[in-house]
């Protein structure tokens, strides 16, 4: 075999089973030496499972690993990180009372010999970590405590982790999906630089533009089995979609003029501080109404998440008043405003969204088991549960592995996000607030929610909607409400601005 020579890695008919699934059905790829290898395929595909064999989280059920030309046989992250592999998951991994620099030498502390006595050399180790951050040009303070540093910068501590350990092959599984596009920016320019310092890439990406700027080759996985590998270079973006979902697809969302009917969120004056007690949201004034797409456009942190949180119930207004339908709702906790028929799709689905040791029937019916049919009595109905499970799965096409009573913990996830879309919209309450609701979707469902925003609308629901992707407010908003450090700095309807005058909004440049 001449040309696998420079493979680094080899998988040879891997195939790894759950109950009721084969998430990994014979597959079969290489990895080149130096390169950045894009992973792609629908939510579910089982490119994580895939990625988590290489890692030693798993072990496959059949089939093979080669690494360097010889066989291996990776049967925990420890053996994997002695491999030279690294991974940084969707789900960060980080102690967050250590600062970055214990977090980074946990498990292969240095240490220094006094006399008799060996004790943990931190000060060596911080001049390390501080001498790969400047060799990568990765801005972090190397004393910070984790849990006062924001997504991105813990994003930044799990890639020192890899270099710390001298990993060769890393892995990331999803690293773009909570970045803010400036972030994102800044990550594929560090991926490159570990590139052409010679580690190998593989890259777990849903956002086509991502695998176009960085990496040199695709595979396409589909229901677990390997559909091709492609040159990114001679492949567009639209061919490459045709290859993941197997058919065309219609990037425009159709949408008729709106018919707006009454008011049924007013929000006056409203201002709410954030977790660390600063005023995020700061007198903001708008009202959404029956038959509206009201989208909240912002670059990341300008106070739109204390804003969705305020109007759910989730934070309280520390100023202000939320009218909902014509009644004042500024007190009323999160149930209440649920019971009256406000649904919200928050944006960490794991805190808020769904509890992982459930099943998924239990996650689906977890705001109905107070009434009937779920509850007769004191009784819940585990019949209603799955009947209900089962339709729901069926409408929202939420790919599972046994049904109703699949553990929420093991579903891929952009299916645990489409079961939370799923519940909130069938409450059938009067507003809808979404919240970055295509995050970590594949491009088929990221569709599929934004034609359901749609039709949400058309059915006469109000609709807020919340995102930093440009992308998503142009394709969805009847009406844009701009904000900008904590003020909304423009309302206008969505046909009378043009997306780099949206922009400029969100710079502050204009206002
Ligand atoms: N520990 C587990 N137990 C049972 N089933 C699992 C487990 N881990 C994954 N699965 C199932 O295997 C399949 C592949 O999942 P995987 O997480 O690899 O998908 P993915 O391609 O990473 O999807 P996403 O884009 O949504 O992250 C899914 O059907 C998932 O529900
Ligand atoms: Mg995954």
């Amino acid at each position: 075999m001449p040309d696998t020579a420079d493979n680094i890695i080899e998988l040879r008919n891997i195939t790894k089973r759950f109950p009721g699934i084969v998430a990994n059905d014979d597959v079969s790829l290489s990895v080149r030496k130096g390169e950045i290898f894009a992973l792609l395929g629908e939510n579910g595909a089982g490119k994580s499972t895939l990625m988590s064999m290489l890692f030693g989280m798993y072990e496959p059920d059949a089939g093979e690993i080669w690494l360097r030309g010889q066989q291996v046989r990776i049967a925990s992250p420890a053996e994997a990180v002695a491999l030279d592999i690294g991974m940084v998951h969707q789900h960060f991994k980080l102690v967050s009372n250590y600062t970055v620099t214990e977090n980074i030498i946990l498990g292969v502390e240095p240490t220094r010999r006094l006399g008799p006595v060996r004790y943990v050399d931190r000060k060596g180790g911080a001049e390390r970590v501080r001498q790969l951050c400047e060799r990568y040009d990765l801005e972090l303070d190397p004393e910070a405590l984790i849990e006062d540093l924001g997504v991105s910068s813990q994003q930044r501590v799990e890639i020192l982790k890899m270099l710390y350990r001298e990993a060769e092959i890393l892995i990331f599984d999803e690293p773009t999906a909570m970045l803010t596009p400036q972030e994102t920016h800044s990550l594929l320019e560090t991926i490159r630089r570990l590139r052409d310092d010679g580690k190998t890439i593989i890259l777990i990406t849903h956002k086509l533009e991502e695998i176009k700027q960085v990496a040199e080759r695709c595979a396409v996985l589909n229901r677990g089995r390997l559909i091709d590998v492609f040159e990114v270079a001679s492949t567009s973006t639209a061919l490459m979609a045709e290859k993941m979902v197997g058919h065309q697809i219609d990037f425009a969302i159709a949408k008729d003029a709106p018919q707006f009917g009454e008011v049924v969120l007013d929000v006056q004056g409203l201002c709410v501080r954030g977790a660390n007690k600063v005023e995020m949201v700061r007198n903001v004034s708008f009202c959404v109404h029956a038959g509206e797409v009201f989208a909240v456009a912002g670059v990341a942190g300008n106070g739109q998440i204390e804003l969705a949180d305020a109007i759910a119930g989730m934070l309280p207004a520390s100023g202000g008043e939320i009218r909902f339908k014509g009644q004042d709702a500024t007190r009323a906790n999160v149930r209440q405003r649920s019971v009256d028929g406000m649904a919200y799709i928050p944006e960490d689905r794991h805190g808020v969204g769904l509890v992982l040791d459930f099943q998924l029937s239990e996650n689906l019916g977890a705001k109905r088991y107070f009434r009937p049919p779920f509850a007769r009595g004191p009784l819940l109905q585990r019949d209603e549960f799955r009947r209900y499970a089962n339709e729901l799965i069926e409408r929202f096409d939420i790919r599972v592995s046994a049904g109703p009573g699949t553990p929420t913990r093991s579903m891929s996830g952009g299916n645990q996000q489409k079961a939370i879309i799923a519940r909130e919209i069938d409450l059938g309450g009067r507003l809808v607030v979404f919240v970055q609701p295509t995050r970590g979707l594949d491009i088929g469902a990221t569709l599929a929610i934004r034609n359901r925003i749609i039709a949400e609308r058309d059915a006469g629901k109000a609709v807020l909607l919340v995102s930093i992707e440009l992308d998503e407010v142009l394709a969805c908003a009847d009406t844009i409400g701009v904000l900008y450090n904590g003020q909304m700095t423009k309302i206008a309807p969505a046909a009378s601005l043009s997306r780099n005058e949206v922009g400029e909004y969100m710079m502050g440049v204009k206002r």
